[in-house]
């Protein structure tokens, strides 16, 4: 087996491992269970899943015809929108978990003995099959938001890794960092861990600017809070404000007010709030509303990923804000290593060139930026994953990665997009400032 297929064997089977981990212990009714229209039951993740890796590895790679065309139909995103996947007549967790091993079981195997060297555009490197891995991990992401909404349940995952130790670093978490002006080279030509629309690489000019060092911590949006933040019209734009008013928000998804401070609610348990954890659960108002508190403004997807993937030492663009190298634990909290962001300071070691932290992983990262492909974009393999929501669709771009999703989306070429009002994602907010 060349080193290829052993990487992408090592990625399928190390993401298939998170989804039992996080699903085998839920009660059917947990999997089944549609708790809020803009969400999936768990259980329609899992066949989807499995349908989608049947799609495109036994199907377009190995030109199998389709096990079930029903399937093909309950499992399809865009003929079943989220809010009616609970009605579906779905496999049932039995079936699902049959389906997810024999399509695995033979995707391994066509792995072995599929040419990756360029004879079929698809399978060149194994895009295909890295394609499904990182799907995968997607999903657990979105599976991980709903059980985030959850209150009624005591979920025990996010507090058996807790005693993880993480480096008591004191930190100014208002610190501030210069980015200066200048071309940087936006997006990547990589043709393995990437999707279309991060490529192709190009050079972008900016001017100047300045960033948070650290994610916005909760103590930082505490203080939001107190100073009469969501009482402020002058810091919320008029859709913010609105949408703020119309749900009575006052604070993230999760906070609740107890003596003498904030705590959380984090997957059914209540919790005190670090204050050093970046804040997570803010919708891209709330971000927008935090940075003009701040004096700033939210950053462009474009800065972003000069602050995160720029080395301005040798012109050259880096993977990972700390280079070439895969994620470790003192890299990035990524991967579901904890359930929750770390605390700003913990991961030293994954700065940027320019000494910006936590720019991996911990939380994604509301942008200013709509979601549009680059110059010269090109959908690859399919129009749906990207094509289909650029431009004027009410998306936001959201940059970075989350302490939930698998580590080859941690590379600063990744982009995420959702809707501005939604706060079930697992984002925070890093501010910037114009330097001139
Ligand atoms: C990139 C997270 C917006 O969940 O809608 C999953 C990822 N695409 N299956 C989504 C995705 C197809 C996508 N996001
Ligand atoms: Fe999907």
């Amino acid at each position: 087996m060349n080193a290829t297929r052993a990487q992408v064997r090592a990625a399928l089977e190390g993401v298939r491992r998170r989804t039992h981990a996080l699903v085998d212990r839920l009660e059917d009714e947990d999997l089944e269970r549609q708790y809020v229209d803009f969400l999936s039951p768990m259980i329609w993740d899992l066949g989807h899943i499995a349908n989608f890796e049947e799609l495109w590895l036994l199907r377009r790679i190995d030109g199998r015809p389709g096990a079930d065309d029903k399937l093909d139909h309950l499992y399809n995103a865009f003929e079943n929108p989220r809010w009616t996947r609970g009605d579906l007549p779905l496999l049932d967790r039995a079936a699902a978990a049959r389906y997810l091993a024999d399509v695995r079981a033979e995707a391994l195997a066509l792995l072995d003995r599929t040419p990756l060297d360029g004879e079929l555009p698809l399978a060149e490197d194994a895009y295909v099959h890295r394609m499904i891995a990182q799907h995968e991990g997607q999903h657990q992401e979105t599976m991980l938001q709903l059980l985030g909404l959850r209150r009624e349940v005591d979920l025990p995952l996010a507090h058996e890794r807790d005693l993880l130790v993480t480096s008591v670093r004191h930190v100014d978490d208002e610190e501030r960092v210069h980015v200066p002006g200048g071309p940087f080279v936006l997006g990547t030509d990589d043709r393995r861990w990437t999707y279309d629309n991060e490529r192709p690489a190009h050079v972008v000019d900016l001017p100047a600017f300045w960033m948070d060092r650290f994610p916005v911590t909760n103590r930082r949006y505490a203080a939001f809070i107190a100073d009469g933040g969501y009482d402020r019209d002058e810091l919320w734009s008029q859709r913010g404000w609105q949408w703020r008013h119309e749900h009575g928000h006052a604070a993230p998804q999760g906070w609740e007010p107890g003596d003498g401070g904030w705590r959380l609610r984090r997957f059914g348990r209540l919790v005190e709030l670090d204050p050093a954890e970046p804040v997570q659960h803010v919708s891209w108002f709330e971000a927008e509303a935090f940075a003009a508190w701040a004096g700033g403004r939210q950053p462009t997807e474009l800065e972003w990923e000069k602050a995160a993937g720029w080395e301005p030492a040798t012109a050259s663009k880096r993977r990972f804000p700390w280079g070439d190298d895969p994620p470790t634990t003192r890299r990035a909290n990524v991967g579901q290593v904890r359930f929750h962001p770390a605390p700003v300071g913990s991961l030293p070691a994954g700065a940027s060139a320019y000494g910006i932290e936590q720019l991996a992983g911990d939380v994604y990262e509301w942008t200013s930026s709509p979601f549009e492909g680059w110059p010269g974009f090109e959908a690859f393999p399919y129009p749906e994953y990207s094509e289909v929501f650029f431009g004027g669709q009410d998306y936001r771009v959201l940059r970075g990665s989350s302490w939930a999703i698998s580590s080859p989306m941690a590379r600063v070429t990744y982009r995420n997009w959702d809707h501005p009002y939604r706060r079930q994602v697992l984002a925070g907010i890093r501010v910037a400032w114009d330097a001139s």
